[in-house]
């Protein structure tokens, strides 16, 4: 399904469009923005852009938002919601990343916050998994008031709120 877009002071959440392309497949290519992210490789950008369309258009059974973010009108980053495997009733997962240059602006802690806003107005609480080294990461979702609860096998850090 389509997301709503979501307007902060800061960023706008918007659904993607095909003229994103470019600015999606260098962001989800980046070895550094992937570090801590799934394996820490980065995917191929132009199967994870087509994929989002699949997902707008497929019959999706679970809750399942995908938004580009943009500041001042440019493409900044990437964002999700969704029920996953680390998610229980009434939870949703949050997954969000930025271009390395619009880092360090306060963006992160903007982007949590709409996420965070947006699972409450469907009734949910939301969690995020992090890699346990993403010191960046795991801060904003402190600020956000998310305490671990649980450490998988393989170091990642799973937070609720
Ligand atoms: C994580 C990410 C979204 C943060 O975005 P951001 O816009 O830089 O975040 P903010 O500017 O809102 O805040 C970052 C905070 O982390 C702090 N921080 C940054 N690097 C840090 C580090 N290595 N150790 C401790 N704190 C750190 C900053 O000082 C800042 O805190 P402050 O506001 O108290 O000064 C961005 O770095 C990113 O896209 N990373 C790659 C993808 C990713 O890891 N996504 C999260 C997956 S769970």
């Amino acid at each position: 399904m389509i997301p709503a877009t979501l307007e902060t002071e800061r960023l706008t959440l918007r659904p993607y469009a095909r003229t994103d392309r470019d600015d999606a497949v260098r962001l989800h290519s980046d070895p550094v923005v992937s570090r801590y992210m799934g394996d820490g490789t980065p995917g191929d950008g132009e199967a994870l852009f087509h994929a989002i369309f699949g997902i707008y258009n497929a019959d999706e059974p679970r809750f399942f938002e995908i938004w580009a973010v943009e500041a001042d009108g440019r493409f900044v980053g990437h964002a999700e919601l969704k029920q996953t495997e680390h998610t229980t009733e009434g939870e949703l997962e949050l997954v969000y990343c930025l271009v390395p240059e619009a880092w360090g602006k306060g963006y992160g802690t903007a982007l949590v916050g709409a996420l965070t806003g947006r699972a409450e107005s469907v009734g949910c609480r939301t969690i995020a998994t992090v890699h346990p080294d993403n010191a960046a990461s795991l801060h904003i979702l402190h600020r956000w008031s998310f305490a671990e609860v649980e450490r998988f096998a393989d170091g990642t850090v799973l937070l609720r709120r």
